[in-house]
């Protein structure tokens, strides 16, 4: 190679390095599957989502403690209105300039809650001057014209400040990360919606409400009476519901879209969830809060949010039938999964391996902060190490290999369940061949002994166990779990066997380090994975 031509390889190369290492994070979908892009790969979110009140310099520590020891890698917290502009049009962005601070002192990225002019549905993070200003910030009117609790979708001066004061924050956010883009993701407004009334009545909420319902819409939500017209005609006893979450999710639009041209991170909006078990849903009937992104009307956020990326579960009903449910509905080729809050019960961390091997970009339990309170009964009593131990356990499975999970995941190889509160015995189906899970049982012989064999083993008196598969390759599986049996079968139909487990785990070069390998009685009663996690690699094989 000539000199000159050497001299424009090594430019390119190191411009492309540099590209890749500033690149802005950003989510990617193929196949239907999503990863989130962090320098340029894909990145597992192993969150730790702090309480309400610790966005305030003396918050952090506790906050900074607990997701050490949970082995996060991001934490997710509030920035509010009401703190980044208590004078109309006077910002202080001197919190954020604190948190990102010691963000990077700790080694953890960030995503940053917006709350705004819904929080929880509410205008509580609102300024004071935007909560005394009844005429210039209107409420949502029931249909007698009274003001209900929560501000308007229609209050364009409240959208217009809401939006300045979101600009303000995002230009920042460019000015002091963009080189380190420690902040990943941003959450525009906390669960909005509204509670006890389905919509504004307000003079422009029954202008538009009248209107045909727009293209964008009908191309996406499935008309239920007429294929066009107006909201009600084309939506019948839906109408209501869906206009609203249309209303809010076009002015959540319009602030991401703002922010996002100053500053092009990703966005998300979260969700309060609606029963996932009600099939078809019912028509609103005060049962949950109208016009949050529930999983009924993704479609309509999708029309009217394109820049909002992702609608995330929270998820507080703990019964893993609901839990499963909410998984299956959010995670959709245009919904990538994202779980931003769960809450912090021990039975909750089970759920760890069902999101993560169904492929989410992320995880995050709520309030893993030890701020001295607790959100009993969503959250564990615990304000101590006690809360964050049951998803630690997990979490240290996966943080050390969590690129490289994060890569299987959008690659289709993974999958994961929890045990349910059934108790019964699983199944996960892989090309080839077929992972078999029970629960309950002790680490030697079979139930059909009878006698002590037969009886529950130990510390299994409530569901806990769960299990994460990445076949890495056409017969080598990753096996991650714990308080499960598991036995690798050949897929219906074929043949073949086990041929060896490794205990073992991979080292800081992705390099597999073998600590035993399991045989004899580790392995004739299936592969039983003890209360304490472990990381197996599974080698199958086919006779000739
Ligand atoms: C869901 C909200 O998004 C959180 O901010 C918090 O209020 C929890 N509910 C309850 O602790």
């Amino acid at each position: 190679m000539k000199t000159q031509q050497l001299l424009l390889a090594v430019a390119l190369a190191c411009l492309f390095t540099t590209a890749q290492a500033n690149e802005a994070p950003r989510l990617v979908a193929k196949d239907g599957r999503h990863a989130l892009l962090v320098d340029g790969k894909p990145f597992l979110i192993l969150g730790a989502q702090a309480h309400n009140s610790s966005n305030y310099p003396a918050g952090l520590g506790p906050v900074w403690a607990a997701a050490k020891d949970l082995r996060a890698n991001t934490v997710l917290m509030p920035v509010a209105w009401e703190q980044v502009e208590p004078e109309e049009g006077k910002f202080d962005f001197s919190f954020v300039d604190l948190l990102v601070k010691q963000a990077r002192e700790q080694n953890k990225r960030l995503i940053i809650l917006w709350f705004a002019t819904w929080k929880n549905t509410s205008a509580q993070y609102t300024p004071a001057w935007v909560k005394l200003d009844t005429k210039r910030f209107p409420a949502n009117l029931d249909r007698e014209g009274k003001p209900n609790y929560s501000l308007s979708p229609f209050g364009a001066e409240t959208l217009k400040h809401d939006k300045r004061a979101f600009v303000a924050f995002m230009t920042h956010l460019k000015k002091i990360d963009e080189k380190q883009r420690t902040v990943l993701m941003v959450q525009v407004q906390n669960e909005v919606g509204t509670y006890g009334l389905v919509r504004d009545f307000g003079k422009d909420a029954q202008a538009a409400f009248e209107q045909p319902v727009p293209a964008a819409v009908l191309a996406r939500k499935k008309p239920v009476a007429a294929a066009s017209g107006t909201w009600r005609e084309v939506y019948g006893d839906y109408a209501d519901e869906y206009f609203h979450a249309w209303a809010i999710a076009r002015y959540i639009n319009d602030i991401a879209v703002a922010g996002r041209a100053v500053y092009d991170l990703p966005m998300y909006v979260n969700n309060a969830l609606r029963d996932p078990l009600e099939q078809p849903p019912k028509p609103w009937k005060s049962n949950f809060a109208s016009g949050g992104p529930t999983h009924d009307v993704i479609d309509i956020y999708k029309a009217a949010a394109p820049a909002i990326d992702i609608v995330g579960p929270d998820i507080y009903n703990v019964e893993s039938a609901q839990v499963n449910a909410n998984l299956r509905l959010f995670q959709r080729p245009d919904n990538a999964l994202w779980v931003p809050e769960m809450g912090t019960k021990p039975g909750y961390a089970r759920f760890v391996y069902a999101i993560l091997g169904r492929g989410a970009i992320g995880v995050s339990p709520f309030g893993t902060d030890y701020f001295n309170y607790s959100n009993h009964p969503l959250g564990t009593l615990a304000t101590d190490k006690t809360l964050v131990e049951p998803f630690e356990r997990v979490y240290r499975m996966f943080a050390p290999i969590q690129r490289q999970w994060a890569q299987w995941a959008f690659e289709g190889r993974t999958q994961g369940i929890a045990e349910g509160d059934d108790r019964q015995p699983q199944q996960l189906d892989f090309p080839g061949w077929t992972a078999k899970l029970t629960y309950r049982l002790g680490r030697f012989g079979e139930p059909s002994w009878g006698g002590e064999f037969a009886k529950p083993a130990p510390g299994t008196e409530e569901p806990g166990g769960g299990a994460a598969l990445a076949q890495i390759g056409p017969d080598q599986f990753i096996l991650i779990g714990h308080r499960v049996r598991v036995r690798m079968e050949p897929a219906a139909g074929t043949g073949g066997m086990m041929l060896r487990a490794e205990e073992g785990e991979f080292d800081a070069q992705g390099r597999w380090q073998m600590r035993r390998v399991w045989n004899g009685d580790q392995v004739d009663y299936g592969l039983n994975l003890p209360a304490e996690p472990v990381m197996l690699r599974i080698t199958m094989g086919r006779p000739r």
